[in-house]
């Protein structure tokens, strides 16, 4: 049954360059409201930009421009990683829009009447030097908590919002209400923070202070409290105040989605708010953790951003989204790092997914010219790969629920690895060399059938890699493209297989003097060493029996070869690796032509970190002997098939 889905951002501080902290949360909520959108739930996406205050005051007044112009200029920083990150929010709030004052103001208004705001002197402390006031408990040592100067009392009169008044109701509707504030330790986090006497809320600003606001209806010499404005536009954003019928039909809010540095205003100040003014409650707020960099918080402050942008221009879209997805469990804080996005990138995409896609395609064209064949009898190889894919869509929709996404992702992709798995073993190329026909129809259907399905459930995750994914497979022109669409599909049998370009090519991590590293299996960067070091290492020249087998030498067949253009030492091959082809640029033009070396079984490094030569991708390396000026290949004694394991 269709249900209803409202799914919110924090709106973000105009001023500040979006970082992948901004983009998580963001991206999270896209996948959510891509996945009920697909389920035919009716959806509404919010997301938008906080504009008031000091902070966007003070800029603009730096650079000698009116406040509002400043936004206009430095919201689009925002709107356009929206868009390059495939958001799909279906509005854009900003709180300097008319609607959005005039809803604050009339909201403004009426608790005033009703006596839910009321005006009181109020002694706070001022440091000069910050131009900002504190409250008591903001100072640190009796000193500004910012620049550690003295501060001055100032009593000044300020309008605040009765919050204390709702401190019980609020403690019983948190304790009663388990979905409300999740993960479950943040209700905890904020009932503890209820303990203490909660006061009421200073919601005013003298202008004289900060002009940048919406001013207080009833008092000219006043703008409101940036917090008070920019909450509202959760209910502005979808008609409150403005349409009725539309924010009927969405509010209640399904989801405020947020950081765990802005709990407080949400646990507390935002229902309070919602409660004085006789609104229901959104379902749920859920707080995540932080993206720490260098295992600090990503701020500006810090230095230690990283901007979205250039990871998308490194990886994609698509990568990008299903790295912030996949490495961060909500709850918890997670550490960025390049070496990390390339490792996790180049594992679970470039060679578990990407690998699973190419080998089901070519098998299926060699086999069938393109048609995926109906499955005959299953065995219990069958099952097991059928039991990983079923885990993975129960498991997903679960997660959906609790909004832990990472574990979605992983028993999605768990499920890719038994695909891989179900390859090895039941061995379609062989079942191919064997005239084995039914059984190999049976194997490229199941696993061509476990791909289809695996592309529907990241498709909210990687929207355009996956509808790459399903046109592969022909599923798209069955109008396979979402969820609910999967239950219509009886099987894949019959659809036609395309040939597949790699959806994600592998990253390749050069060195500084750009020649490509040796071994896969070390890190990306490149370890400093003494001088000494290297003089040990060199004497000791042994290497134990793990290492040696880390790296994979198997046989492969050279289907074609050619001259590289330009250079006359390299030749192009073209080389059979059991089911897969591969590319290999090798130095040997000098030794052999290209029709000498077609036609020979040699031996490769097959788990050999892709390599860039003369701007022609080399997936591994050739073994040969060289002697001065004479080189020969090394090849296997006899006949052999390809991609047999050597050692
Ligand atoms: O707080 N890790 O805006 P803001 C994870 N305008 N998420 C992060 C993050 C990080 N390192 N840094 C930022 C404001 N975020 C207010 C909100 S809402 C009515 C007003 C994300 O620009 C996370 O969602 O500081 C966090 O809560 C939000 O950006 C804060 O954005
Ligand atoms: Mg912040």
């Amino acid at each position: 049954m269709s249900e209803k889905f409202y799914v919110t951002t924090p709106i973000y501080y105009v001023n500040d360059r979006p970082h992948i902290g901004h983009a998580y949360t963001t991206v999270l909520a896209d996948v959510l409201a891509r996945t009920h959108r697909s389920l035919s739930d009716r959806t509404f996406f919010l997301t938008g930009t906080d504009e008031h205050g000091q902070k966007v005051q003070q800029a603009a007044e730096k650079r000698g421009v009116a406040p509002l112009d400043h936004c206009d200029e430095t919201v689009v920083r925002f709107q356009e990683l929206w868009q390059r990150l495939g958001i799909t929010n279906d509005y854009f709030i900003r709180t300097t829009e008319a609607n959005h004052k005039a809803v604050v103001s009339r909201i403004m208004q009426e608790l005033y009447d009703r006596d839910e705001i009321y005006k009181a002197d109020y002694t706070g402390w001022y440091c000069v030097g910050c131009e900002r006031f504190f409250t008591e408990k903001d100072l640190v040592d009796g000193k500004c908590p910012d620049c550690g100067r003295e501060v001055n009392a100032i009593t000044e009169s300020n309008y605040f919002f009765r919050m204390s008044k709702y401190q019980d109701w609020l403690i019983d509707y948190i304790q009663t209400h388990p979905d409300f504030i999740l993960p479950s330790f943040r209700a905890n986090e904020t009932l503890g923070f209820l303990k203490k006497p909660l006061g009421d809320l200073c919601i005013s600003r003298p202008k004289s202070r900060l002009a940048w606001g919406i001013e207080l209806p009833f008092d000219k010499d006043y703008v409101c409290y940036v917090w008070f404005d920019a909450l509202i536009n959760y209910i502005s954003g979808v008609g409150y105040g403005s349409d009725e019928e539309k924010f009927n039909s969405w509010w209640p809010a399904s989801c405020h989605l947020i950081g765990k540095d802005i709990l407080t205003t949400h646990s507390v100040y935002w229902p309070t708010m919602l409660k004085a003014m006789g609104l229901p409650m959104p379902k749920t707020i859920f707080a995540h953790g932080w993206w720490l960099s260098g295992n600090s918080k990503m701020s500006k402050s810090l230095g230690n951003v990283v901007n979205p942008m250039d990871m998308i221009d490194r990886a994609g879209v698509d990568a990008f989204r299903y790295f912030l997805l996949a490495e961060m469990s909500p709850g918890n804080d997670a550490n960025f790092s390049e070496d990390g996005f390339i490792a996790r990138y180049n594992s679970d995409l470039a060679n578990d997914l990407g690998n699973l896609l190419s080998r089901v395609s070519k098998l299926t064209i060699r086999a069938t010219g393109g048609e995926i064949p109906a499955p005959g009898e299953l065995n219990a190889d069958d099952e097991e790969l059928a039991n990983a894919v079923n885990s993975a869509v129960v498991t997903m929709s679960e997660c959906l629920q609790s909004y832990k996404l990472d574990q979605g992702i992983n028993a999605a992709m768990n499920a890719v690895r038994a695909g891989n798995r179900y390859l090895e073993k039941c061995a379609p190329w062989s079942l191919a060399k064997n005239g084995e026909t039914a059984r190999l129809h049976t194997v490229l259907h199941n696993a061509a059938d476990a791909l289809c399905r695996i592309a529907v459930l990241l498709a909210p995750v990687m929207p355009e890699k996956m509808a790459e994914l399903l046109a592969v497979l022909g599923a798209d022109k069955a109008g396979i493209s979402g969820i609910a669409s999967l239950e219509k599909l009886k099987s894949v049998a019959g659809l036609t297989m395309k040939e597949a370009t790699p959806l994600f090519p592998r990253i390749v991590v050069e060195e500084e003097n750009g020649t490509p590293e040796k071994n896969s299996g070390k890190k990306a960067v490149k370890p400093e060493k003494t001088a000494k070091a290297e003089k040990v290492e060199e004497a000791v020249n042994v290497v134990s029996i793990d290492e040696f087998f880390k790296t994979k030498l198997k046989t492969a067949k050279v289907l074609a070869a050619e001259k590289v253009e330009g250079a006359d030492k390299l030749l192009k091959l073209q080389i059979e690796v059991g089911s897969e082809t591969r590319q290999l640029v090798a130095g040997v033009a000098q030794f052999y032509t290209p029709q000498e070396i077609t036609g020979k079984t040699i031996v490769i490094v097959s788990n050999l970190k892709p390599a860039k030569i003369r701007g022609i991708e080399s997936q591994g390396m050739l073994l040969a002997a060289k002697n001065g000026s004479n080189l020969k290949l090394v090849t296997v004694d006899g006949e052999m098939p390809s991609g047999v394991d050597i050692g």
